[in-house]
């Protein structure tokens, strides 16, 4: 897909890592909705960016664990130019639960936001891409679900379950449509981690170092040009899965 000029709708794209893969297809020539849900101050200043670099970029708000949210949040993106060429998921909640102690909440936490937010969005905007001929959507799982931390089972498992739904989502929407996954490792750290916790992970991959939100933008902009790679999952890990088995 040629990228200059396209449209691109990037979730939780006010800070951290969703920030960076906007401002780097901003940088590859899309056009970007700005999508937040609290951080609005830091969304104003994402879409300041990317207007310096000569792209045009709006905001929407919304709470994509609600699905009367995501689906307005969908229609606005889409009547902003009339279409979407790209919709990357970036946004996800991190949540702890310790086993024996996992509720109902916990479980709503993880699944609304990492897996039916992506759904909600994909289910508006994917037959839409199908009608103009193309279209990209790039959900950001993790690599997690294929060796669960039982700490935070419900979010594992909703990234496990949003890897399934990329592959159902690649089948329903071809072929206009490529429907593709990735599996960062530690890319950003949460800033609540020690020390000690950063060095012990980093420790765990093979290239001995954590990588950078652009790391990831690199695997977005590979999944927007290819045509031809579809329902895959690609890890972004510095080798974490090997050292780990
Ligand atoms: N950082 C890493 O090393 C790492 C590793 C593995 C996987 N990942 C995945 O990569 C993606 C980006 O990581 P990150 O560390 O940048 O994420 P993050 O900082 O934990 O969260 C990104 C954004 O998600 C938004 N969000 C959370 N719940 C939402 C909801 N219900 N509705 C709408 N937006 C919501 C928040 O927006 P507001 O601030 O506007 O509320 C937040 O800024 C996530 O999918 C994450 O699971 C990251």
């Amino acid at each position: 897909m040629n990228l200059v000029g396209a449209v691109a709708l990037v979730t939780g794209s006010a800070k951290r890592v969703g920030r960076v893969i906007a401002l780097h297809l901003a940088s590859l020539g899309c056009h970007i909705v700005v999508h937040y849900r609290s951080s609005k101050a830091e969304a104003e200043g994402v879409r300041e960016e990317i207007r310096g670099l000569g792209r045009e970029a709006t905001l929407i708000q919304a709470d994509l664990a609600r699905r009367e949210e995501a689906e307005r949040a969908a229609r606005e993106a889409l009547d902003w130019k009339g279409n979407l060429a790209v919709l990357v998921n970036s946004a996800a909640t991190y949540g702890k639960a310790p086993l024996g102690e996992v509720s109902e909440a916990d479980w709503d936490f993880s699944l609304e936001a990492n897996l039916l937010g992506p759904f909600w969005l994909s289910q508006v905007i994917g037959p839409r891409m199908m009608e103009s001929g193309s279209g990209k959507i790039v959900n950001i799982a993790d690599i997690s679900w294929l060796s669960p931390w039982t700490g935070r089972l419900p979010y594992c498992v909703s990234k496990g379950a949003l890897v399934s739904l990329t592959m159902g989502l690649a089948k329903a929407y071809a072929p206009q449509v490529q429907v593709n996954a990735i599996g960062p490792g530690p890319v950003l750290f949460p800033p609540e981690y020690s020390e000690e916790t950063r060095k012990a992970i980093v420790e765990n991959t093979l290239v001995k170092r954590e990588g950078t939100p652009m790391d990831v933008a690199l695997a977005v902009e590979f999944f927007c040009r290819s045509d031809f790679v579809t329902g895959v999952f690609l890890p972004v890990e510095g080798g974490q899965l090997l050292k780990g088995s």
